[in-house]
């Protein structure tokens, strides 16, 4: 019997017919500002690759390049019941996650929204807030813990999606907050203490065995699915990679290791490549880009990121919208002041432009007048829709620079990069649109399913990586092997 199976999504054919002269002129004008041609992604990477190489050298760079102190890849075969606690730029996750040793695993989870008051609030507000998520996690949602235990005390993987100098797994020193975080008192501290301080304020008799960022879980966990993944993505709230990297290409760990850990060892390394042209050398950035930077709580930071990640994308289309309305070219006589309210779109707002089905762009005219309180007309929306579409696929485009540079500085002839994050995962056309990039940069014609270098999904990769990393910080543990620099004698 032949089945119809699952409906196509209706293709909208969306043509630019009968828009006035003055709105094909903006839209012209934008496709210039917005569009990264091939060579133009060629020359990013290349750059990137040397900007790469430089975070690992001793003078350093702009890209953090940081050292994980996860120093194997998982074999598959690792067990046990973990707890992880997760904590993004938009949510917190706790989870029990239990690996069954044969490449897969279970997990239970726990998924709560971060109040927006608590990113640019106290310190300890944060910190209790966590507790008392892992508090009802423990209470409600888990099953009792027998085993991995660290005296009394249950270990817990802690993802925290921030960039920490890391002198052990257990240790993580703030380099700078991002994603638009401001929280006094924790940049330049090692954030563990802290977090392990709220614990014992509720009580809880649990330990942070490891502080992993979200790319390094997200490595591993689709890494120890699927042995050919090399690369671990964020493309969401923020943006970012990790990759593992052989210790004797670290020039900045010279001297720093114990005999245990072997120059050809291999070594995680957690970019925070967001950081990538904080020198504004090469990056195309327009104008709203800048306005983003210096209206941002940490301008000249995250330059890449600022460009291509959730966190911005709202940002970026409403002040191309707000220059569109100073010219007066739409919404003439409208209320504007949600349009003017800064964050006031996410990136969820562009993804339902960009999913709108209708010729009329009927859902795009029900968003505008629910979300913003704005009639719009046909043309508007229709201009509007081919804006979204410019900011989302440069969005795309630039993220593969990341995994591109990568790639050309391992010499990866076939490698899976596992991928989650907000945009990756829900954003429209984000998968198609990066995969194109990368054909660009590296000319391939064959098909995208025979592409040498794939992003593919790593839902909820960074929990899971807390568990596998806790399974290997045992494993190290009991041999009696080094999870951080050497010990001064
Ligand atoms: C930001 C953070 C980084 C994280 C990324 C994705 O770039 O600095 O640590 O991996 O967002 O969440």
């Amino acid at each position: 019997m032949v089945h119809l199976g699952p409906k196509k999504p209706p293709l909208r054919k969306g043509t630019f017919e009968g828009l006035p002269q003055s709105f094909l002129k903006e839209i012209e004008h934008y496709e210039t500002l917005f569009t990264v041609d091939k060579t133009k992604l060629k020359s990013i990477t290349d750059h990137f690759v040397k900007e790469l190489e430089k975070g690992l050298s001793k003078e350093g760079g702009s890209i953090p390049m940081n050292v994980a102190w996860v120093m194997d890849y998982p074999t598959g075969k690792e067990t046990g019941t973990y707890l992880a606690l997760d904590m993004g730029g938009t949510n917190l996750r706790v989870a029990q996650v239990t690996l069954d040793g044969n490449r897969s695993f279970d997990v239970v989870q726990s998924k709560y929204r971060l109040p927006d008051h608590i990113k640019v609030g106290k310190a300890d507000d944060l910190w209790d807030f966590i507790a008392d998520c892992v508090d009802k996690f423990l209470k409600n949602d888990c099953a009792p813990i027998e085993e991995d235990r660290i005296g009394d005390k249950v270990f817990i993987g802690f993802t925290f999606s921030y960039p920490c100098l890391q002198s052990a797994i257990n240790h993580g020193i703030l380099q700078r907050w991002t994603k638009g975080f401001d929280i006094k008192g924790v940049e330049g501290h090692d954030v563990v203490p802290m977090v392990q301080k709220a614990f014992e304020r509720k009580n809880l008799k649990v330990q942070i065995g490891a502080l992993i960022n979200d790319t390094t879980g997200t490595l591993v966990a689709s890494n120890y699915v699927d042995e050919n993944t090399q690369m671990g993505c964020i493309f969401g709230t923020g943006c970012n990679a990790a990759y593992y990297e052989k210790v004797k290409n670290i020039p900045k760990l010279e001297g720093l290791c114990s005999p245990d850990i072997h120059p050809d060892s291999w070594m995680a390394i957690n970019c925070e490549y967001g950081a990538f042209d904080n020198e504004h050398v090469v990056l195309p950035r327009t104008k709203f880009d800048v306005q983003i930077d210096l209206e941002s709580p940490r301008p000249n930071q995250q330059s890449f990121e600022k460009m291509i990640a959730g966190c911005y994308l709202g940002e970026l289309l409403r002040l191309v919208l707000l220059e569109l309305t100073a010219q007066n070219l739409i919404f003439q006589d409208q209320d504007l002041s949600k349009l003017e309210t800064p964050y006031y779109m996410d990136a969820s707002f562009l993804s339902q432009i960009e999913d709108d089905p209708w010729e009329n762009l009927g859902d795009t005219e029900v968003l505008f007048r629910s979300y913003l309180g704005i009639e719009t007309t046909e043309p508007e929306r229709v201009m509007i829709r081919r804006i979204v579409e410019l900011i989302g696929t440069r969005a795309a485009r630039l993220s593969m620079c990341g995994i591109a540079a990568m790639s050309k500085k391992m010499g990866y002839k076939s490698a899976n990069a596992g991928a989650d994050g907000s945009v990756y995962n829900k954003y429209p056309h984000f998968k198609q649109r990066g995969a194109q990039a990368l054909a660009d940069i590296f000319d391939w014609d064959m098909a995208p399913s025979k592409y040498p270098i794939k992003v593919v999904p790593a839902e909820d990769g960074s929990g899971i990586g807390a568990a596998v990393i806790a399974a290997l910080t045992r494993a190290r543990f009991e041999k009696g092997l080094s999870l951080g620099v050497a010990k001064k004698k």
